[in-house]
């Protein structure tokens, strides 16, 4: 279930709205027939293929693949994670939030812990500028290259010397104690005290998405101490694996965010913007993991990771390309920049400055090149079981990419490599072929709705125009039916009678977080050729079919029955009864001759 906040709000929310305006206002748009049209927000065009319906309440652009309702929009387009963008929505339409379902991103109702952890912030750049011990500070800093504009940009901070500074400034009641202590900002002694975790570092805060400090890095100033880097510990606002620094000042410094680059440590990412390169982000020292990738790709299509050119850099490099093959979708593009050893962003950006170093990020390998040279490497590629070693090593990889366009690339491009060619090659890895799979893939062209399966067919239908949802009384007796997608098509009937004015982009919201929305989503991008009068003929149609199956699979169940024994009087009847409906079923759809695949 998306969030905590109770399906039936976001119904009467998404009935409120209209995608419409909450589009315009960001992105002005022009009627185009029944549609609205504009320039794609989400990708470069010159022709306008980003098309919103006001009658479906759901966007799509035919040249990326971006769609969905209004709050999808905003989760795209604002960087918006799903509540907020159901908040901003609620308060444009006038609607009180339901105050016990939701809580702030944590699941915890506890007392709100990011006052204290802005606090905290505050006095530690306060004390960066006013502290008797600050000047060494000052000085690291500045001997690393930062002016005091980008140390401000990012909030960075001194602890002071000493076991209770922060404690003393900020903990003065059991209460702020207590909250420090669950912050990790201080550390409980087994006696009931407590002491300042950070001592005498420098102070990085790691913001979350909305600019909220969660949590620090602090890193040391007298080379001898130890750990060099002293991170905030796991707490109710912190998630080392998720949190990304440098995500939320990049979204402020940038209103087009084109690129976003991975980097590892807290001072590449400052140092990078001390240098004009204001779009880098960095894992907290960890390794890329799936969680990254959400809020990564939600900002920018276009990600380039940047690794150590060492041993350990190229392995994290490929571990990161496997948590990244199932993500790769349309428009979606991850590279690798490799530095050389002993290498880091900082250094390199010092050394050459913006200009190279953007020319470096440019020129990063694409995924795929990563991908097939790696592979090469462990190879003899001049042998031929070498090659046929390189398709076995490709095959797991391949498994994993659902991209159909893009698997198919990759297979042609490793066809090039191996000298087979490329239906030699699909045939061997046992993939469906290029021209098979892609133009159904690719082509979202008008009046492809004539070529769905009844069942996706009726489903399509459904979400162009959901009053549809009454002509069929009886929606569960299609669950005999082993076809795929009958569940999907029967729970969407019983919900567009519960709701008959539910439109297509709230439907959608209902499958937001199930597997079966994917589905949903391709077919409300199906646009019929038909007039929209026809609508009902070509429902009921379909339904008349899936009727006729439905029989068939009866009558065959029990013709089956009477090959092992004779059928009773009454199986007699109902399979003639059921032989003639069958029969009369027939005639309208013969006729038309549609849905026959
Ligand atoms: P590095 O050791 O590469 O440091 O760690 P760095 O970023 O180059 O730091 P400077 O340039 O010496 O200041 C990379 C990242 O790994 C995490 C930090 O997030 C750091 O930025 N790290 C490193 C730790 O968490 N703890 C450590 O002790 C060291
Ligand atoms: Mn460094």
């Amino acid at each position: 279930m998306a969030g905590r906040i109770p399906q039936h709000f976001i119904d009467e929310l998404l009935n409120r709205v209209d995608i419409v305006d909450v589009i315009d206002s960001r992105v002005p748009l022009r009627k185009a027939g029944r549609d609205y049209q504009a320039r794609c927000p989400f990708h470069e065009e010159k022709s306008a293929s980003f098309t919103v319906s006001q009658n479906k309440q759901f966007y799509h652009c035919f040249g990326c693949g971006a769609n969905g309702s209004a709050i999808g929009f905003l989760m795209d387009y604002e960087h918006m994670d799903f509540i907020e963008a159901v908040k901003e929505l609620a308060r444009r339409s006038g609607m009180e939030l339901p105050t016990t379902e939701h809580s702030n991103t944590t699941h915890n109702p506890g007392p709100d812990l990011h006052p204290i952890m802005q606090t905290a912030t505050h006095f530690y750049q306060q004390q960066l500028k006013q502290h008797p011990e600050a000047n060494k500070a000052i000085d690291y800093l500045k001997q690393r290259g930062l002016t005091g504009e980008v140390a401000a940009r990012f909030g960075i901070g001194f602890a002071p010397p000493g076991w209770d500074n922060l404690g003393k400034a900020l903990g003065n009641n059991k209460q702020g104690q207590q909250q420090l202590v669950t912050t990790g900002m201080s550390v409980a002694k087994d006696d009931g005290g407590q002491y300042d975790r950070f001592r005498n570092r420098i102070m990085f805060p790691i913001k979350d998405h909305r600019g909220r400090v969660i949590a620090f890095g602090g890193r040391v100033i007298n080379k001898e101490d130890n750990p060099k880097y002293l991170n905030s510990p796991e707490s109710p606002l912190f998630h080392k694996g998720k949190q990304l620094y440098g995500l939320y000042e990049t979204k402020q410094a940038l209103r087009q965010i084109d690129r976003l680059l991975v980097v590892e440590g807290y001072m590449d990412v400052v140092a990078l913007a001390q240098h004009g390169i204001y779009y880098a982000v960095a894992t907290l020292g960890t390794a890329v993991t799936h969680d990254h990738l959400q809020p990564l790709f939600r900002t920018s299509s276009e990600v380039v990771f940047c690794f150590d050119g060492d041993r350990a850099g190229r392995d994290a490099a490929w571990k990161a390309l496997d948590i990244m093959l199932p993500e790769l979708k349309d428009g979606r593009t991850a590279r690798f920049m490799f530095l050389a050893d002993g290498e880091d962003p900082d250094s390199l950006i010092r050394q050459i400055g913006q200009q190279a170093f953007e020319k470096k990020i440019v020129s990063a390998i694409s995924l795929s090149e990563f991908l097939l040279q790696n592979l090469s490497q462990r190879v003899d590629m001049s042998a031929i079981d070498g090659r046929a070693r390189l398709i076995d090593l490709a095959r797991p990889k391949l498994a994993k990419i659902s991209h159909q366009v893009f698997k198919h690339m990759i297979i042609s491009e490793l066809a090039n490599r191996t000298g087979m060619s490329g239906a030699e090659l699909t045939s061997l890895l046992g993939e469906k072929s290029i021209t098979h799979t892609s133009s159904k893939a690719i082509a979202r062209s008008p009046g492809n709705s004539r070529k769905l399966s009844p069942v996706r067919s009726i489903i399509s239908l459904l979400l162009e125009q959901p009053q549809l949802a009454q002509q069929e009384p009886d929606p569960r007796r299609f669950l005999e039916l082993k076809e795929p997608g009958i569940n999907l098509l029967v729970e969407l009937l019983e919900l567009i009678q519960q709701q008959p004015h539910i439109h297509c982009g709230a439907i959608l919201e209902h499958w937001r977080d199930r597997p079966e929305g994917k589905h949903l989503n391709k077919l409300a991008l199906s646009t019929h050729t038909i007039p929209s009068e026809g609508y009902k003929h070509e429902f009921q149609d379909a339904l008349r079919h899936l009727d006729k199956q439905r029989i068939e699979h009866i009558c065959n169940q029990l013709l089956h029955k009477g090959e092992n024994s004779p059928l009773s009087s009454q199986d007699k009847i109902r399979l003639t009864e059921l032989l003639n409906r069958k029969q009369l079923l027939s005639r309208p759809l013969t006729r038309n001759n549609d849905n026959e695949n």
